[in-house]
């Protein structure tokens, strides 16, 4: 059978409050509207048509990738408009179609699939996702007849005094035969309280033709949609405690799962250790058997097995297996970090390869350098790789020792095996076996302190 679906997603979203276009916010590193296709997906549902209205470019941009169709809904005349705006998609299909809203990224990959059976084995024209709320507020109420069929759904601003008791709700989320969908929208009407095309008018005249309509109960916490920053939040959590609950069935202990902010892409190994406060993002991989002290954030990054990290920032890296970082060390993008390395507290990596067992303990900044392997970094090192207008390389071989407060004036390259005497400042090539010293040397002045009458 046809699947396709549709994700509403011209609306305003005024009460965000924010220049960005609601369904674009994101809930765990991830765009609302992006989770929704991303859901339709693993759901099995290839065709996806994204309806555009406020902010559309901007809003194709961010699905870009994600290789969906567009309708495009100039005004907002409301849900049954947003769909007559789909025509186009629909139109030749004979199968179901989904219909989701792009600000309710909770839904999940299960529920879909039920609906969807549930629709077909039960012979709908269409079928609701419900739920029961105690304070259903102002969603749309399913009214249900006498042999407790549903008849209609009516929006809370049109409900009459015994309707707004009912607490079986509308989700705003459906699957519909397309034919009988199409059939319907050609006789939708604005005759209600908002002057608006209300999709949820559909269900009452597919009734009335005498289909049947399917509705599918669902857990609240699925079908919240996202209308302000307070409820953004709220996502927010129940997706954090989904992605954290995960992980911990996979073999990663979380200490404090609510302290630990994990985005959805980000994959975790087995026996890996999370200490709280650890913020890990985007397409970052954490393999098997590694530490995370408290409060990290790693961005975009692959750690390998058995690494240890403690209060540093990673960012579009590689760390080697069982390398330790921190604490207070910043790994900027581009570096990879080979294994049984050490970058210790208060260093700075940008743009640069570490070889294994090398050691960079403390105090040292590196850019746009090449270090082999069984290197050691005295303590407050620099590599100066600028020259405030160009970035130069440094290249430095293996087993180079560097001693304390040394600069190396890029471009420079330390050959393996060498010494350089700390405090030195390295404007030319160290030859391989070499010392290199290049600090003044020193002169002791007899009696100084006396003769100028410093003496306590
Ligand atoms: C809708 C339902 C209501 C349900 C509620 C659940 C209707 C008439 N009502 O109400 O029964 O309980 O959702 O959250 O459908 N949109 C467009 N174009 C439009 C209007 C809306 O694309 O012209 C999109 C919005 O961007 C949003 C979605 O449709 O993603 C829902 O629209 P919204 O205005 O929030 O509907 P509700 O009034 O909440
Ligand atoms: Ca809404």
């Amino acid at each position: 059978m046809y699947k396709c679906a549709i994700i509403l997603a011209a609306g305003e979203g005024k009460r965000m409050n924010s220049n960005t276009p609601k369904v674009l916010h994101k809930v765990c590193g991830k765009e609302m509207i992006n989770h929704v296709i991303d859901t339709m997906r693993s759901a099995d549902i290839e065709m996806v048509d994204v309806v555009i209205g406020r902010g559309a470019s901007t809003v194709k941009e961010a699905t870009e990738s994600r290789k969906v169709n567009y309708s495009l809904q100039k005004d907002q005349l409301g849900t049954g408009h947003a769909v007559m705006c789909t025509k186009e998609f629909l139109e030749g299909n004979d199968g179901i179609v989904a219909i989701f809203v792009g600000d309710g990224p909770l839904i999940t990959e299960n529920t879909v699939r039920e609906m969807l059976q549930y629709h077909q084995k039960g012979e709908f024209k269409a079928t609701i996702l419900t739920s029961k709320m105690d304070d259903p507020a102002k969603y749309g109420r399913v009214i249900r007849n006498e042999n407790n069929e549903v008849e209609k759904i009516v929006e809370f601003k049109d409900c009459t005094e015994e309707e707004l008791l009912v607490k079986e709700i509308n989700s705003g989320m459906y699957c519909f035969n397309i034919k009988e969908l199409l059939n319907s929208l050609d006789r939708l009407n604005n005759n209600n309280a908002q002057e608006e095309y209300y999709l949820t008018d559909v269900i009452g005249i597919l009734k009335s033709g005498g289909f049947k309509v399917g509705a599918f109960d669902v857990p609240v916490e699925e079908i919240t949609a996202v209308n302000s920053k307070v409820e953004l939040a709220d996502a927010e959590l129940i997706m954090k405690i989904r992605i954290n609950r995960k992980h911990m069935e996979n073999g990663v202990t979380i200490m404090d799962p609510n302290n630990t902010y994990i985005d959805l892409e980000v994959e975790i190994g087995k026996d890996t250790i999370i200490y709280p406060g650890n913020i890990l993002q985007g397409t970052t991989i954490i393999k098997e058997n590694c530490v995370l002290y408290q409060n990290n954030r790693i961005v975009d990054s692959t750690i390998e097995n058995g690494v240890s990290v403690q209060s540093s920032v990673i960012i579009e890296s590689k760390v080697g297996e069982c390398t330790t970082v921190g604490p207070y060390a910043y790994i900027r993008p581009e570096s990879n970090i080979g294994k049984h390395a050490r970058i210790g507290d208060f260093v700075e990596i940008k743009k640069s390869i570490i070889g294994d067992n090398t050691k960079v303990s403390h105090l040292t900044y590196i850019g746009d350098a090449e270090v082999g392997s069984g290197c050691n970094f005295g303590c407050g090192t620099v590599v100066v790789n600028y020259n405030g207008i160009s970035k130069f390389k440094t290249i430095i071989g293996n087993n180079a020792f560097i001693g304390c407060n040394t600069n190396l004036v890029s471009p420079v390259k330390v050959n393996d095996n060498t010494y350089i005497a700390a405090g030195s400042t390295i404007t030319n090539e160290v030859p391989e076996n070499a010392l290199a010293i290049a600090r003044a040397r020193q002169r002791n002045i007899e009696n100084w302190v006396v003769k100028k009458g410093h003496n306590k």
